[in-house]
C-alpha cells in the first residue's frame, strides 16, 4: 500500500501501519525536495497505485486530494486502539494508538482519532474530521466534515458541533457550534493570581529538620 503525504503525521501512520503488519511499499508526495521519509522512497507522480491512505494532517488538504484521486482507500487502526464492535469507521480514516471508539459511534471517511482520543458512545463524526491527541468526546456528539477538535478537549454529550470548524486545544465545549466557527475557551479567568493568602501562609511555614531514625525505625519503614 501507499502513503500520499510525506509529512510528521506519515511517520505516525508508518509506525502504527508497520505495527499492525501492514506493508508500506513507497510514499507520495507533490514536495520534489523531500525523497525520503522514515527510511522509505518519496516519490512525486501518482500513478494509480492503490490502496492508501492520505497521510495529510490538514482536513482541507486531504479533501481536496481525495477530490482528485478517486482511489481505493484503507481504514487503519493501531493495535492498541479499542473500538466496538457496532463502531463504523469510513475508508482512509486513522485510528492512532489508545483511541477509544464506543459502541454504534460512526466515523466517516479520511478521518483522523489521535493518539488516546476518546469518542464515546453513538457519536457521528463527518469525513475529514481531526480529533486531536486525548480530546474527548462524550455520547451522542455529532461533529461535522473538515471540523478540527483541538488536544486535549472535552465536549460533553449530544452536542453538535458543525462543518469545518476548529475547536481549540484545551477548550471544554458543552453547547453546540455552528459551522465555520472558530471556538476556544478563553483562559483568561483563570490567569489571575487567587491563591495569595495560601501562597503567604504556606511560604510562612518552615518544617523542622528530618529527625535522625534509629536502626529500628528504618527496619519498620521498610
Ligand atoms: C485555536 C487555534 C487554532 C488558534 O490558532 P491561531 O488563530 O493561530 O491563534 P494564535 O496562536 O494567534 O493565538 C491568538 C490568541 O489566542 C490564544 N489561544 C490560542 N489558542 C488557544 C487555546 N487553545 N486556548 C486558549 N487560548 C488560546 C493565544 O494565547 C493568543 O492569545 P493572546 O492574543 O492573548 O496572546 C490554536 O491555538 C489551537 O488551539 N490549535 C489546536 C492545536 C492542536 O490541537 N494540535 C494538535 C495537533 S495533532
Amino acid at each position: 500500500m501507499y502513503l500520499y503525504g510525506a509529512s510528521g503525521h506519515a511517520k505516525v501512520i508508518i509506525d502504527l501501519l508497520q505495527k499492525a503488519g501492514i506493508r508500506v511499499d513507497y510514499l507520495i508526495d507533490d514536495n520534489p525536495a523531500v525523497t525520503s521519509l522514515s527510511g522509505y522512497e518519496v516519490r512525486h507522480t501518482y500513478s494509480g497505485e492503490q490502496p492508501l491512505i492520505i497521510s495529510i494532517g490538514s482536513n482541507r488538504v486531504r479533501k481536496l486530494i481525495a477530490s482528485r484521486l478517486g482511489a481505493r482507500y484503507i481504514t487503519a487502526i493501531h493495535p492498541t486502539a479499542v473500538v466496538a464492535t457496532s463502531a463504523r469507521i469510513g475508508e482512509g480514516s486513522v485510528v492512532m494508538a489508545g483511541a477509544v471508539i464506543q459502541a454504534d459511534a460512526r466515523i466517516g471517511r479520511h478521518a483522523i482519532i489521535n493518539t488516546g482520543a476518546s469518542v464515546d458512545h453513538e457519536c457521528q463524526l463527518g469525513d475529514f474530521v481531526h480529533i486531536s491527541p486525548h480530546s474527548t468526546l462524550c455520547g451522542n456528539v455529532h461533529v461535522g466534515e473538515g471540523t478540527w477538535v483541538g488536544a486535549g478537549s472535552t465536549v460533553i454529550q449530544g452536542v453538535k458541533i458543525g462543518a469545518w470548524s476548529v475547536i481549540g486545544a484545551g477548550s471544554v465545549v458543552t453547547r453546540d457550534v455552528p459551522d465555520g466557527t472558530l471556538y476556544v475557551t478563553s483562559r483568561s479567568a483563570l490567569r489571575r493570581v487567587c491563591y495569595s493568602s495560601t501562597l503567604r501562609e504556606m511560604q510562612a511555614i518552615t518544617l523542622p529538620a528530618p529527625q535522625q531514625s534509629s536502626p529500628a525505625d528504618r527496619d519498620e519503614e521498610r
